[in-house]
């Protein structure tokens, strides 16, 4: 795929990024796809500070493409790593959360089995902090169309329903003195060239010709109830 460049380690991938952050550590089998930076900023366009979050709160902003979302969470707790795998059994080591207190995670909002996405009009897939309808616990995101539940604190592995694989990790650094977020990556079971593939027309439409765009510099941050006019809640 040449539309990613592929690192061996945090350390190759955190070498264009302020010497002041705060970088996750991978063990060996890591694979990140490093991406442009994108510092994450408010609808004013100023940067998002990260203890500013509302803990358990669905936000959404774009990346590594113009079209792509991602959820933006903070737990409200320390999120441990953890090993996961994809639906090929890649093996990966998702850094846990970032930010003052290791509680800000990051996953690609496009479900795991048909690519279910938010859009401006309508959400099927969100975090749930308290138990969704058929929920196994509370605090994971849900997928109305079939239920597939994947847990955040755990890199959003897959609770149950049919996805194979977890929610594609976003990897942020999280600078301590200016407490900013920048996505500088991805890791996990990228699903990407299929989501451009079966919403061609679709994003065309509604994201135009910079929907296969990657974002670069800023992206903007929004709550989900704002973005998204009708987040369902199954
Ligand atoms: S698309 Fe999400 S569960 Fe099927």
């Amino acid at each position: 795929m040449d539309r990613r460049s592929f690192i061996g380690s945090c350390t190759v991938g955190a070498a264009g990024l302020s010497a002041a952050a705060s970088f996750p550590s991978f063990a060996a089998n890591a694979k990140p796809r490093e991406y442009a930076k994108a510092l994450l900023v408010n609808e004013r366009g100023d940067a998002l500070k990260a203890s500013e979050l509302k803990a358990q709160t669905n936000y959404v902003f774009h990346y590594p493409f113009e079209a792509t979302p991602v959820f933006l969470l903070d737990l409200g707790k320390a999120v441990a790593p953890t090993t996961l795998s994809t639906q090929d059994r890649s093996s990966y080591s998702w850094p846990g959360g970032v930010g003052r207190n290791r509680s800000v995670v990051a996953f690609s909002a496009i479900c795991a089995h048909q690519l279910v996405y938010p859009t401006r009009d309508v959400s099927f897939i969100s975090f749930r902090r308290t138990r969704a309808q058929r929920g196994v616990q509370d605090g994971l995101i849900h997928c109305c169309a079939e239920h597939s539940q994947y847990d955040p604190a755990r890199g959003a592995e897959v609770l149950s329903g049919p996805a194979k694989q977890p929610l594609c990790a976003v990897l942020l650094t999280h600078d301590p003195k200016a407490d900013t977020l920048t996505a500088y990556a991805t890791l996990g079971g990228e699903l990407f060239d299929e989501f451009f593939r079966k919403y061609e027309m679709k994003l065309s439409l509604d994201v135009g010709p910079k929907a296969k765009n990657a974002v670069n510099g800023q992206s903007i941050v929004r709550e989900l109830d704002k973005f998204c006019k009708n987040p369902i809640q199954c």
